[in-house]
């Protein structure tokens, strides 16, 4: 059974939050077409927070910039699939409905609030901003509204902070702000790109425990993209792990710890940082990223993986579910090829 139909009839039968099918987005350069996100299928229910993993250049980011059609244009295209939301396909929304999801249902927290922030204007007032935008709300009830979320992101002397310039805060409390942005008009879905990756262990474990408070007290889903592992297991409830433009494997992360199905899956579990130690992830796994406008033939993991067969450089592993709700695209798994060549 591949991933692509199930998703397509569960996604009729269940009413996902969010159904992304056969994705693909390009970036047309003189090089060529790179292939960022490849035909990528995955879907997030209300209450998930859903780990995005794999290495850098693997189309984390461009991802989640074409759920909110955020990908530069050019040179930059989704040029095919669907994002559906709340049962609407937003590739097929206009601009202008576009604007009214993006920060009011969908909001994004990135890396580096000191670039999303905006300098020069005092951070409640952005709050303000944020609220003004989706709602009609008087710039006062606007204004008690932003400290209160200020505090409930675990800002002290919320007050004062907010009549403080970005530069005047911390590293970790820039972020709490970005986060006070993104769930001041209570979306269904944050997107969480990276957002803890800038700062040091101590405020990264309390950015983590503030989106984890946050999950439980509402109802808010989060994609959360990481390079870590660690993370990921400690926050999220599913995920899927991304290589060169694809989907390699997905499930509960229960499953895929485990069991992991997918021979870069077992090669990121074997690197996967401890939350204490700062170190770069991945350094043990052998070969480069692929070059996305000529990616390999066949499985695009082929020239780096420890099993790798003739038929690999032959055949695209389909996605095959292995063990109820745990997919894996992997050779191995399709018995009748792997013994076949
Ligand atoms: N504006 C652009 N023009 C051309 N190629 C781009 C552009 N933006 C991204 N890409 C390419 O798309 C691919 C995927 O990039 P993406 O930013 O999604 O990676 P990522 O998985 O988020 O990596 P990281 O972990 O480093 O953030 C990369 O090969 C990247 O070079
Ligand atoms: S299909 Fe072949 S190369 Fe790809 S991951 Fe499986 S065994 Fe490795
Ligand atoms: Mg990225």
């Amino acid at each position: 059974m591949t991933l692509d139909l199930e998703y397509s009839e569960k996604g009729m039968q269940h009413n996902h939050l969010l159904e992304i099918v056969d994705l693909k987005t390009y970036f047309f350069t003189k090089r060529g077409a790179v292939k960022a996100v490849d035909g990528i299928s995955f879907t997030i229910d209300a209450g998930d927070v859903f780990g995005l993993v794999g290495e850098s250049g693997c189309g984390k980011s461009v991802t989640a910039l074409s759920i909110l059609r955020l990908v530069p244009d050019p040179p930059g295209k989704i040029v095919s699939g669907q994002v559906i939301f709340e049962g609407e396909d937003l590739l097929q929304k206009s601009e202008e409905e576009m604007r009214s999801i993006r920060g009011a249902k969908i909001s994004m927290i990135f890396q580096d609030p000191l670039t999303s922030l905006d300098p020069i204007v005092r951070v409640g007032e952005q709050i303000v901003e944020a609220i003004r935008t989706h709602t009609n709300m008087n710039p006062q009830k606007a204004w008690e509204k932003a400290v209160k979320i200020l505090t409930e992101v675990g800002i002290p002397d919320a007050e004062i902070r907010a009549k403080q310039y970005p530069f005047q805060l911390s590293g970790g409390m820039r972020q709490r702000v970005m986060i006070a942005i993104a769930l001041v008009t209570e979306p269904r879905l944050l997107i969480a790109d990276e957002p803890t990756t800038n700062l040091d262990v101590t405020i990264q474990a309390q950015i983590l425990t503030l989106l984890k408070e946050i999950k439980a007290k509402t109802q808010t889903s989060i994609l959360f993209i990481t390079h870590n592992l660690g993370i990921v297991a400690w926050l999220c409830n599913k995920l899927a792990v991304m290589y060169a433009g694809k989907i390699v494997e997905y499930g509960a992360t229960k499953s895929v710890f485990s069991n992991p199905l997918h021979p870069y899956t077992t090669l990121l579990l074997k690197a996967v940082p401890r939350l204490d130690i700062k170190k770069e992830m991945l350094e043990s796994i052998e070969g480069d990223v692929p070059d996305l406008v000529n990616p390999p033939s066949g499985c695009r993991f082929h020239p780096r993986c420890p099993y790798a067969k003739k038929i690999c450089s032959i055949i695209q592993p389909p996605m095959i579910e292995v063990e109820e709700g745990h997919y894996a695209s992997c050779l191995i798994y399709d018995k009748e090829k792997w013994r076949s060549v």
